[in-house]
């Protein structure tokens, strides 16, 4: 017998704040989609990107209403649950990984490390960007790398350059084994996984 599953195509994500995330139950469509037809990478992308407008959004409304000083505090204590609450919404494991992680719970493992090479290779040669997909019996892992625009320096740039002192000190205090500073623009700052259960 073949397997079906229901996939819950939520439109109107709608996201009130930094913690809270609400589904809009009005536009939410269900359709019935055989499991072996998933297509996983448009999936992958739709979620990663998803998450990370998000997190974007909440970024850069904190740095312009209290500064990067309290957007450092705010992605020390934001980053996981909104990262989280995304997983929730969309029925799938989402995570960073990097080989330079800021937070030590975000190091990429040896085969992670292996894929931001490859990724790190291909944008160096400016060739097309595609997720890889590694299809597992029971689950599906979706990667795609997370790379730096000029915002992301004011955290993830040169001390005393980009990332101003103050910042710099309190990324510090709350990272000691930060690893995640000297980025320049377009660089590979990690991945994403998205991890689909197949049951
Ligand atoms: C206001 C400061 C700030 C800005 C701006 C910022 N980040 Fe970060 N970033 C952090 C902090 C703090 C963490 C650690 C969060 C945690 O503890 O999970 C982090 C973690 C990450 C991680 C997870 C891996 C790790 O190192 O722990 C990635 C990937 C990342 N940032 C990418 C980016 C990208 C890409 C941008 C720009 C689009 C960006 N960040 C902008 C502060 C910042």
């Amino acid at each position: 017998m073949k397997k079906f599953i229901i996939v819950a195509v939520s439109l109107g994500l709608f996201l009130v704040g930094c913690k809270q995330t609400e589904k809009d139950t009005k536009d939410t469509e269900s359709s019935v989609v055989e499991i072996d037809s998933i297509n996983y990478e448009e999936l992958g992308m739709e979620y990663a990107f998803a998450t990370k407008a998000v997190l974007g959004k909440n970024l850069m409304g904190t740095i312009k209403d209290k500064g990067v000083n309290a957007a450092v505090e705010f992605c020390n204590i934001q980053a996981y649950p909104l990262t989280d609450s995304m997983s929730v919404v969309y029925n799938a494991q989402i995570k960073r990984v990097s080989d330079k992680p800021r937070n030590p719970d975000n190091q990429a493992s040896s085969k992670e490390l292996e894929y931001i090479a490859s990724f790190k290779n291909t944008i160096a040669n400016n060739e097309e960007v595609k997720p890889i997909l590694e299809k597992n019996k029971e689950d599906v892992n979706f990667y795609y790398p997370i790379t730096t625009n000029t915002m992301c320096l004011q955290c993830h740039g040169s001390p005393y350059k980009e990332l101003d002192e103050e910042a710099y000190k309190t990324i510090k205090a709350l990272y000691p084994k930060d690893l995640a500073i000297g980025y320049n623009d377009n660089e590979v700052r990690g991945i994403w996984r998205v991890n689909f259960k197949k049951e």
